[in-house]
């Protein structure tokens, strides 16, 4: 148990240093030019040739429309989330489409419509619909890979790309 007790102080410490590394960084991000302030991070969006994957008609309130995108071997879901959400499409800001394979080790998601998001069974990572597929608890390390939707004025939905790499693929390149 001393043992342990020690090393809880060491963490402590540890912390403690962090937070004043932390706050020297934060003093220091204060002088930079107003330029750099100002930049954006980039989405890392790839294009793909569109392809059409529903109509409006054909989604129903947070329930998940199984497709796939960029290719059949990818496959995904469209969501009406029912809230204006970033990267939502359509009149209300609110549909928008995700892969479906973990970015962890690649098992399907499961929707969870309770709390808006994506499940995996294999290691238990989530990610939120509502937020851009930002994952919320688990292993993987990298957010689910969204598309960027477009929605025609017959209703049809289209994938134009997606921003993030998918699983099991050494690039974002068909
Ligand atoms: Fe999904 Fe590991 S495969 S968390």
């Amino acid at each position: 148990m001393k043992r342990c007790n020690s090393l809880i102080d060491a963490g402590r410490r540890q912390f403690l240093t962090g937070a004043g590394v932390m706050t020297a960084g934060a003093a220091a991000a204060t002088v930079l030019p107003a330029e750099a302030r100002a930049a954006e991070p980039t989405a890392a969006l790839v294009k793909y040739p569109a392809n059409r994957l529903a109509n409006v008609k054909d989604l129903k309130a947070n329930e998940p429309l199984d497709v796939a995108y960029p290719d059949e071997d990818a496959p995904g879901v469209l969501l009406k989330l029912g809230t204006r959400v970033p990267g939502g499409a359509g009149p209300d800001g609110d549909i928008v489409g995700f892969s479906t394979v973990c970015p962890h080790k690649g098992y399907p998601l499961a929707y969870s419509a309770g709390d808006k998001t994506l499940n995996c069974p294999g290691h238990y990572s989530r990610f939120d619909c509502e937020k851009g597929g930002q994952q919320v608890w688990g292993q993987a390390t990298q957010n689910l890979p969204q598309y960027a939707l477009r929605i025609d004025d017959k209703g049809d939905i289209y994938a134009e790309g997606v921003d993030e790499l998918l699983y099991g693929r050494l690039s974002n390149v068909l």
